[in-house]
């Protein structure tokens, strides 16, 4: 049993295999936290929180001892005298902000339930704890699930309105935790359009700090992760504390330190654009949130959730299996393709190993640019005048599958599906609305246009054999406003992206042999939500081999290798003009989903030849990829390196990777040790034997002459097998 509760001294027990999460319920009727860390037998540890008291501080209702102010808590409330962030706010129908929420009863399922219309990761189980607040008749239930192996608890909360009014809901977290220390560093991954997920570390200091987005995405700016950990943690050593939201929209998280040395923790969804009515008899379930422990750094944090989201969160027929080697022609042709040569670049394709050709952005409605055609899903036939079918026909014939990109939640101005609904895109009331690369946003509150996109997407896969969807996502949201939800568009928000899921839902359901694959002008909703329906997602619009070492490195701190879709591009790059070796551009693609985009038919006989070998190479190692346990050996972003290592489960095979950044006269001999290997194990690679416990302790060693961009690949295989 991974949960257990001690009546005596009302403590819960989340035992994992490594890791416990323990907190009680106070005279009060308050939860508070008392150990995330380091499994520890059961036993009463209370003390850790006792005679915390400061000047100033209110007492709680009722309560002559108990402030909320200096309390360590599960999931504090507004209001009652505690004056760091709360965890949710309601606004009762007499106009007041004061909802208190103390402990009722409790349960222990032996199934995770499901989370009504949005993605959640797959359980066992889960404690449910139930709170009220008797004058206004509502109970907040808090969920927690034990996931025993990846040191992980998933949380969330409903609030339900047994009262007679309605209330607002102006704030309801996924998640909030109180830890007793603040000598922490927090990392954060941060970044931009083309350079999503850079690292950054700071050290966490009084007040409060943020990551957040309200532009109706998880955006490209800052990802719905944050570690806190050890000053002194690193790759391989020190505590972390890791969360991550399995949310798709406006999200927040903050950290806050208070006057005694207490770290906060707690986001969900951006109150900044929400305030949910909540009638009578209605309740609201608040996205999940996945809290991870490791005692062992970045690293083993970040197997964790690779473990946890391959096994629990991933579409289960994909989370293991061999992804299918795209072709795309984005940066083959942008908009500027015909029959002629999509055909051409199809026939190029036959023979090379590549599995599924992806006809991108361009094929449908008047879509010669992007100023026009989005959302008119039926085929341009001045381009492609023998319509998908033939194309499609065509990859078969050719031994390929055939896909296509959509963006179904845009609208053009200049296209048939506007001039027939204007009233379906998200704008302010009486201003003319805010445009993004020159197109609009098409209101998915409203269930109406839910239902339309369905059907269109729908026939366009069905009639046209498409094996493969890309589906992009190329603009911020802006004027949260919704002519159908009119006083209630603060649920926007919220409601817009419900109807992204429902959609996603419907399709991944419907047409459960299609691959579909996530975008958002590259990376910029790359988050579990996304994960669930989508086994990977477009890392980024920038297809460098450099950037990408440091993008991929970036991503690996929380999503698994195989939710990375990372393609060979041509040099010089298109967005930084850098001109990198093939062979460069191969191997980095080779740590995540492969793929190639590019046009094949600029390239000579020899990197004709580099296709194909990269192909074959991908499949030999790409069980490894999809399955196996990453460590990252040199981060680009402290070193004049990229490397990294994927070791197979039984630690038979590992694939291992090196690049250099800039080269440098009479450098260094980089000497790495490597890691996750069997120490027993005598390895084989490059027609040489070594011993696991000597690539482990002694190292490999390189030259120090590679030269820019230059890239080892390695494969070790131990021997015997
Ligand atoms: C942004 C994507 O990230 C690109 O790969 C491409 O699909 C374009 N959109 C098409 O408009």
């Amino acid at each position: 049993m991974a949960i257990n509760y001690n009546e005596r001294i009302k403590t819960f027990y989340l035992q994992g295999e490594r890791f416990s999460y323990i907190f009680r319920i106070t005279d009060g009727g308050r939860l508070q936290p008392l150990h995330f860390g380091t499994r520890i037998k059961e036993q009463d540890v209370s003390y850790i929180a006792e005679g915390r008291k400061t000047e100033f501080a209110p007492t709680a209702p009722g309560s002559e001892t108990e402030s909320l102010d200096v309390l360590t808590q599960e999931y504090p409330v507004y209001g009652l005298g505690d004056y760091r962030e709360p965890a949710i706010l309601v606004l009762t129908p007499d106009g007041g902000r004061t909802a208190d929420f103390v402990y009722r009863s409790h349960a222990v399922l032996k199934e995770k339930p499901k989370i009504g219309g949005m993605p959640s990761l797959r359980g066992g189980e889960t404690l449910v704890i139930e709170l009220k607040d008797e004058i206004y008749d509502l109970t907040l239930r808090l969920y927690y699930t034990v996931y025993e192996k990846q040191g992980a608890i998933v949380r969330r909360a409903t609030l339900k309105n047994g009262g007679e009014k309605a209330v607002f809901i102006n704030k309801i977290n996924s998640f909030s935790l109180d830890i007793p220390r603040c000598d922490l560093d927090k990392v954060c991954l941060q970044g931009g359009w083309a350079k999503e997920r850079g690292v950054e570390r700071s050290p966490l200091s009084h007040g409060i700090f943020e990551i957040s987005s309200t532009r109706g995405s998880s955006s490209h700016h800052l990802n719905p992760f944050i570690a806190l950990c050890d000053k002194n943690a690193d790759e391989n050593v020190g505590e972390a504390y890791a969360f991550n939201l399995v949310y798709s929209g406006s999200f927040s998280v903050k950290t806050q330190v208070d006057q005694l040395g207490i770290t906060r923790i707690g986001g969900g969804i951006n109150e900044k654009d929400f305030c949910w009515r909540l009638n009578s008899g209605e309740s609201f379930e608040t996205p999940e949130a996945v809290l991870i422990y490791s005692a062992a750094g970045f690293n083993k944090m970040s197997q964790n959730f690779h473990d946890l989201y391959r096994k629990f969160l991933i579409n289960p027929a994909y989370a293991y299996k061999k992804r299918p080697v795209v072709l795309n022609c984005w940066e083959s042709f942008y908009f500027d393709f015909d029959y002629k040569s999509v055909s051409k670049l199809i026939e190029k394709a036959k023979g090379t190993g590549i599995d599924t050709f992806v006809l991108d952005d361009g094929w449908f409605g008047n879509r010669n640019s992007d100023k026009t055609g989005l959302g008119d899903w039926s085929v341009n036939y001045d381009k492609l005048p023998y319509g998908l079918k033939a194309l499609s026909k065509q990859c078969r014939a050719a031994g390929m599958k055939f896909g296509v990109w959509i963006e179904p939640e845009m609208v053009s101005e200049d296209s048939v599906l506007y001039r027939a609904h204007p009233d379906w895109i998200i704008r302010s009331p009486k201003a003319e609305p805010c445009k993004g690369r020159h197109q609009y946003v098409l209101d998915f509150s409203k269930p109406e246009v839910v239902e339309y996109i369905k059907r269109v997407i729908s026939d366009l896969i069905k009639e046209n054999d498409v094996s493969y969807v890309k589906w992009d996502m190329n603009r911020n949201i802006t004027e949260f406003y919704s002519d159908y939800l009119k006083e209630r568009s603060s649920e926007l928000a919220h409601r817009y992206i419900l109807g992204v899921y429902a959609l996603a839902e419907h399709l991944t359901t419907k047409f459960k042999n299609v691959f579909f694959e996530g975008c958002s002008g590259g990376g910029g909703r790359f988050d579990p939500a996304m994960l669930y329906y989508f086994p990977q997602i477009w890392a980024s619009d920038n297809t460098d081999a450099l950037s990408r070492a440091y993008i991929q490195y970036g991503t690996s701190f929380c999503y698994p290798l195989s939710a990375i879709s990372g393609h060979v591009s041509a040099s010089p790059n298109h967005q930084t003009g850098r001109i990198t070796p093939f062979s460069s551009r191969a191997a980095v693609a080779s740590f995540c989903s492969t793929g190639f985009e590019l046009d094949l038919n600029a390239l000579d006989e020899k990197d004709m030849d580099g296709i194909k070998n990269h192909v074959k190479f991908y499949g030999e190692i790409s069980d490894i990829i999809l399955k196996g346990d990453l460590y990252r050996l040199l981060s680009p972003f402290d070193s004049n390196y990229f490397s990294q290592i994927v070791v197979s489960e039984n630690k038979k095979k590992a694939v291992f990777i090196l690049m250099k950044k800039l080269a440098c006269c009479n450098d260094e001999y980089p000497v790495i040790k490597l890691k996750g290997l069997n120490e027993n194990f005598t390895y084989e690679a490059n027609g040489r034997l070594y011993g696991g416990d000597a690539l482990m302790n002694v190292g490999m060693k390189f030259g120090n002459d590679l030269k820019d961009f230059e890239t080892v690949i390695t494969v070790f295989t131990a021997k015997g097998d």
